[in-house]
């Protein structure tokens, strides 16, 4: 492993490549990376690399924002079908479909979706700045949300709004068991739960924290506590142990335990020797319609915009 890690360095010093991994990614990627972060944080770290490759160790999505926004860059993910649940529940003729029947609204969709629904979209947001984007809108403004409808539920809640929501899901998040993580709350007396708010509805209501990746990160960090128990994909545990040696973190459990949902297998595809491998040959490479990109662009920007704004 240690030889393929100095093959990998090597090879990113040669080709000024530069890589960027998600939070969810498995540890070995996390601390090859040149930066870690959340779907917000990867888009913005993309937007001013100067490397002339990007290598996207997350999911095709990110892969396709990163190339939206750097058209001349070669964009890079070890294994191109990484793809996602949640971008999967919104094909793009059904989601114009669904625009088309509430005409008037101002359209705002999760990062996760495809390039194509991104193009169709007035403002992309992510679980980072979802809630501050939404609020800046006036109260009376008309809008439609997409694709997740769990962080739809939670943000209308949390802003009061009554935005019309995309029916769709992350089939990590969506299997949490609200039952198990009430047995660890009473095995581990005093413990917090943290929850990203891509879960159910059920879930967050137990939660004691609700927030991105980012977020419950620096919330666990800034507020030491014995025992964390944590429902979101269970990568970003690697970063909350390293920041937080001192704290135990519990991974929440899925329903079904004979699955590991609580990982979500689209990440885990990427692995460090498909990484070795993708830098070395070039390849497989993202590539994004170029008329889709040309409008897809804008909402991205404008998330990026307002979050510079906001100082997220
Ligand atoms: P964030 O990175 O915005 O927390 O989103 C989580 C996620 O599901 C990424 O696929
Ligand atoms: Fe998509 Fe869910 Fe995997 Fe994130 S965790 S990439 S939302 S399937």
């Amino acid at each position: 492993m240690n030889q393929l890690i100095t093959a990998i360095e090597k090879l990113k010093k040669e080709k000024h490549a530069v890589i960027l991994g998600h939070y969810y990614q498995q540890g070995e990627i996390q601390d090859i990376a040149d930066f870690v972060g959340d779907s917000l944080a990867l888009a913005q770290w993309a937007a001013k690399t100067d490397a002339d490759i990007i290598v996207m160790c997350g999911v095709l999505f990110m892969g396709e924002t990163a190339k939206i926004l750097c058209p001349d860059k070669k964009v890079l993910v070890p294994d191109l079908n990484a793809g996602c649940s949640l971008a999967d529940s919104c094909p793009a003729d059904a989601f114009g479909a669904f625009i088309a029947a509430h005409p008037g609204h101002t359209v705002i969709s999760y990062v996760n979706t495809s390039a194509a629904v991104k193009a169709m979209t007035d403002v992309v947001v992510t679980s980072t700045n979802a809630r501050q984007i939404v609020e800046s809108f006036p109260k009376e403004a008309k809008l439609l949300f997409g694709p997740d409808r769990n962080l739809g539920n939670y943000i209308n809640a949390v802003t009061g709004r009554n935005m019309v929501l995309w029916d769709g899901a992350c089939h990590v998040h969506e299997q949490f068991s609200v039952e198990k993580i009430v047995k660890l709350k009473e095995q581990y007396p005093g413990a917090v739960v943290l929850a990203h708010p891509e879960c159910k509805g059920a879930v967050l209501k137990l939660a004691d924290v609700v927030g991105s990746t980012a977020a419950l990160l620096k919330y666990s960090v800034k507020h030491p506590r014995k025992t964390y128990i944590v429902a979101t994909e269970s990568g970003i545990l690697h970063e909350m142990r390293k920041q937080a040696p001192g704290t135990t973190f519990i991974p929440a459990p899925p329903n079904d335990s004979t699955c590991a949902c609580n990982e979500c297998g689209y990440m885990r595809l990427n692995t460090l020797d498909k990484l070795y491998k993708c830098l070395k040959d070039e390849t497989p490479e993202v590539q994004v319609d170029r008329e889709i990109a040309q409008k897809a662009v804008l909402p991205i920007n404008r998330m990026l915009e307002i979050s510079a704004k906001l100082g997220l």
